[in-house]
């Protein structure tokens, strides 16, 4: 059995604010996907989609995903990790996969003041049209996300709260 933790989700949940508490609680290492990526690449997630484009950076991120050799981590990935090239199946067999699970609603407000860093809402100019935007998205994506080993329901809950909750699986697990 794997000792690593993956974190996903759709953009904006958090992946990455929990992803390190978590790590520090458990004194683990913590990884991003999207900063992997950035590091290979020496370039921004909004620079490799606007220069290379969105299959481009699908490609990057399956290939870490086979290369990546992890141990004792706390790894968080894209939104749209979990959703391409069957990535779904590499992530559950490198440790124990969490969806962290949010409405659409609740998203839409931590996205827009967000909005600029994701090349995916360039083009969102109002609130409502990002509703629509997750809405369609998260119909898409939601039947990948499932396929996580655990789905924990984050909204309304402050990240003390989920780390909390994601804590009393890990405990379980040992
Ligand atoms: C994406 C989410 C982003 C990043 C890229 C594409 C997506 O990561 O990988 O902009 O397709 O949902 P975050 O979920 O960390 O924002």
């Amino acid at each position: 059995m794997t000792n690593n933790i993956i974190l996903l989700g759709f953009m904006g949940v958090g992946k990455s604010t929990i992803g390190k508490q978590l790590a520090d609680v458990l004194e683990m290492d913590f990884k991003d996907l999207d900063d992997l990526i950035e590091k290979e690449e020496g370039q921004t997630v909004e620079g490799i989609f606007e220069l290379k484009g969105e299959t481009y950076f699908r490609s990057l991120e399956k290939s870490l995903i086979n290369s990546l050799e992890i141990n004792n981590t706390v790894l968080s990935v894209g939104g749209g990790t979990p959703c391409f090239n069957d990535n779904m199946h590499w992530l559950n067999g490198l440790g124990t996969t969490y969806y962290l699970k949010i409405s659409p609603d609740k998203l839409a407000e931590r996205l827009w003041v967000k909005r600029k860093k994701r090349p995916l809402l360039k083009d969102v100019k109002s609130i409502p049209e990002l509703e629509q935007f997750i809405d369609d998205r998260l119909r898409d994506r939601e039947k990948y996300y499932m396929m996580a080993e655990n789905i924990l329901d984050v909204n309304g809950k402050a990240s003390c709260e989920i780390l909390e909750d994601i804590l009393k699986f890990v405990k379980k697990l040992k």
